[in-house]
């Protein structure tokens, strides 16, 4: 079987860790597919950086054409972040049916849906596992390993900026302001932190959540937001003798064909299983109708862990390839649920 082709949109912290984790895991790979994936082309914008990553000059590129028009490749991965460039490129590749694998949870919360019919259109996979919990297969969870149940609520801490500030805070006592410049130092908050400290980065989170959890449309209106930013180390300290821990919580429940999305500072019972995740971690927890409770937990950012998720998307839009079923897949909405609050 012939070698397949990917192309890549940004050689950032993402991009580097899809190029090693390819090469990295090449004999798992082909075990799955039966053929060996390889970076044909990938889309820069600064040649001058370094970058921490060995790759073939030759398939170096500034001009996204050489990337989306190339016949020999049938994936597209877009980590390069940003929405309008990002979503024209998006646009362009499912107009070349070309299969697209996103981490971009800002596009996908804005531009999610409308992107999604056009690939039905072109019978394409658009597939964004990497947008929500870095690493954590929660996107899939939801969409096939609890597709047979119905799902009633999720929260979760899908914000590791915060939970991070939130941990130093309450845990060691640190300033807002100094744990804020740590997770900027270690490289997970964004790059202008505003939408992690004010819960928009959450929100859109949520959004995605809700969308695939409820198989309906939410838009990133519908959230509910409150941040950080009016936390003081008091409150925290109060919640704290009483037994309590203070987390970012975005919550997201339907009942009775209503549905409600918020993101909010909420105080945790000691006991409850999100109040164990700490430091940059995230966490979904969700309560279904059969399955009653499970929580899913791992690490929200991060190069190679979030390259798990991208690679993943690839080899499923792959394996659809190769049985030639693209665009098929589960997540188109279901129900045209209001959004209501559910104390109405
Ligand atoms: N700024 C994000 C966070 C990065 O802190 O969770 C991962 O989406």
């Amino acid at each position: 079987k012939q070698d397949l082709s990917i192309g890549l949109l940004g050689l950032g912290t993402v991009g580097t860790g899809v190029v090693k984790l390819i090469e990295q895991h090449q004999e798992e790979l082909v075990h799955q597919l039966g053929c060996q994936i390889k970076v044909k082309k990938v889309l820069i914008r600064n040649v001058e950086k370094d970058r921490d990553v060995q790759i073939d000059p030759t398939s170096i590129t500034t001009n996204p054409e050489d990337v989306l028009n190339d016949p020999d490749i049938d994936v597209i991965v877009e980590v390069m972040g940003g929405i309008d460039e990002a979503r024209q490129y998006i646009l362009e590749a499912l107009q070349n049916r070309k299969h697209v694998v996103t981490a971009n949870k800002d596009l996908i919360a804005l531009y999610g849906p409308e992107l999604q019919e056009i690939a039905w259109k072109n019978q394409c996979d658009l597939l964004y596992e990497a947008s929500v919990g870095g690493g954590i297969p929660i996107l899939r969870g939801l969409t096939d390993g609890l597709v047979a149940d119905r799902i009633q609520k999720l929260m979760g801490i899908v914000n590791g900026t915060t939970n991070y500030i939130l941990t130093k805070m309450m845990d060691e006592g640190v300033s807002y302001e100094e744990a804020l410049k740590t997770a900027q130092e270690l490289g997970f908050a964004e790059a202008d932190p505003t939408s992690d400290v004010a819960g928009l980065d959450a929100a859109r989170k949520m959004a995605i959540l809700a969308r695939l959890a409820f198989l309906t449309d939410v838009s990133l209106n519908d959230v509910e937001v409150e941040g950080i930013t009016n936390l003081s180390s008091e409150d925290l300290n109060y919640g704290k003798t009483l037994g309590y821990t203070m987390k970012l919580i975005g919550m997201a429940q339907c009942q009775d064909e209503r549905i409600e999305v918020s993101v909010q500072p909420t105080f945790i019972a000691k006991s409850h299983p999100l109040a164990a995740v700490k430091d940059e971690f995230n966490a979904v927890y969700v309560n279904g109708e059969a399955i009653g409770e499970t929580m899913f937990y791992g690490p929200g950012a991060g190069s190679l862990p979030t390259a798990t998720a991208v690679v993943s998307d690839v080899i499923a839009a792959i394996k659809n390839m190769q049985l030639g079923i693209n665009g098929r897949n589960l997540s188109k909405p279901r129900f045209k649920r209001k959004l209501k609050s559910l104390d109405q």
